[in-house]
């Protein structure tokens, strides 16, 4: 089985690679991703699937049954693209003006439905269900939550999921795991301080939210560098600080905004405890009022151990053990496929893209990034191979 998966899978090479980019040149925003979802639904059909679209508005799940009946595999890609403009002069570049797939999401649709193609045509051999799970707008406001709630892992119910992102930080070919955190949860939060306007030159007059509120810019982060085990990675950035437009006026009011990123879950929750008694605390002593709210946003994604190690095996089994590494650091980036993993075990895993001889050494969401395209069969084999394992007799 592991000899036909690999000649079919390399014979079909040029389909993933016109699939991905197919969808670089025609990339679509979170919850508008309409082309792309017909077109995906489109190819499912073609292949024989069970077909559900408008899930979670612009979502498509697609069933594979095989012969026999066993435990049920979910493999997700997100769809959306990025707000940017691309500059990578491709002859397949994005031809909707402003928006790129930036983020490799081009790559792990093709990745997605090539596994599907691939395992269509060896369904005899499959004991159980695979479920392509084609989530929109991953990078906001989150399709997977959504996507769960109207039932995505359920009819048939989802025993294992995989999925994966396409990293530049790592060299093209090579496979990023970590059978713990990969990613961390990101939340935000934004508040107002309320002073009392006034002018610049009688100060007593007026009530500054300016000074409270840098004081309280300069105090949250006494929380991580003070209240929190060091070992325990955390980051609070005030990312926006708007007050005041005038040079001799007092402003009535701050504004402020930032996000919150963590990997344990005591500390997600106590954070926004602590930021609002230190701004209460502050604007009080200060004589200001104060708003203040925080949104639990994404989850940390955190890797089923044992899922993960089966995982390893088998890609080592595929890749060679040199190719296949656990990550020194989780990232302090978020990824909503994190929701999937709170209720379902299963492993989110980085596939590397970089690589120097082709110029191919862009960070994500810059408007020259671009992947290897001979990662794709890469992807499709390490799914394969692990849907076929998960399902065999
Ligand atoms: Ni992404």
């Amino acid at each position: 089985m592991k000899e036909i998966l690999k000649e079919r899978i390399s014979n079909s090479k040029d389909l993933f690679v016109n699939l991905r980019r197919h969808f670089h040149k025609h990339p679509e925003l979170g919850y508008q991703e309409h082309e792309t979802a017909k077109k995906i639904a489109e190819l499912l059909k073609e292949w024989g699937l069970e077909v559900q679209e408008g899930v979670a508005t612009t979502g498509v799940v697609g069933v594979l049954k095989g012969n026999k009946v066993g435990r049920t595999i979910a493999i997700r890609a997100d769809i959306d693209a990025l707000p940017i403009k691309e500059a990578t002069g491709l002859e397949f570049a994005s031809q909707n003006e402003g928006v790129m797939h930036a983020c490799s999401h081009d790559g792990h649709i093709a990745m997605c439905l090539g596994t599907a193609k691939i395992l269509s045509e060896i369904k005899e051999h499959l004991k159980g269900n695979v479920k392509f799970i084609f989530q929109p707008a991953e990078e906001g406001p989150g399709g997977a939550e959504k996507m769960i709630e109207e039932g995505v892992l359920e009819n048939p119910s989802v025993d294992a999921i995989i999925g994966l992102h396409i990293w530049p930080e790592i060299e093209s070919g090579f496979v990023g795991i970590s059978k713990g955190p990969i990613m961390a949860a990101a939340d935000r939060y934004e508040m107002t301080i309320k002073g009392l306007g006034g002018h610049g030159a009688k100060p007593h007059l007026a009530i500054d939210p300016i000074i409270a509120a840098s004081h309280i810019v300069t105090t949250l982060q006494s929380i991580v560098s003070r209240e929190l085990d060091p070992l325990d990675s955390t980051v609070i950035s005030n990312c926006s600080f708007n007050s005041g437009n005038r040079f001799n006026v007092i402003p009535e009011e701050a504004n402020l905004s930032g996000t919150v990123r963590t990997f344990n879950p005591k500390i997600r929750e106590e954070v926004p405890r602590r930021m609002e008694s230190i701004i209460s605390g502050i604007a009080n002593s200060m004589r200001c009022k104060y708003d203040f709210k925080y949104e639990y946003y994404y989850p940390a994604t955190i890797n089923d151990k044992e899922f993960t190690s089966y995982f390893e095996n088998i890609a080592k089994d595929i890749l060679g053990q040199e190719k296949v590494f656990e990550i020194e650091r989780p990232s302090m980036g978020a990824e909503d496929f994190s929701f999937y993993l709170e209720k379902v075990p299963g492993t989110f895993f980085f596939l590397g893209t970089k690589n120097e001889e082709k110029e191919i050494n862009k960070p994500i969401h810059h408007p020259e990034y671009t992947i290897d395209e001979d990662i794709l069969p890469i992807g499709v084999e390490l799914f394969c191979s692990m849907v076929v394992d998960f399902l065999k007799e």
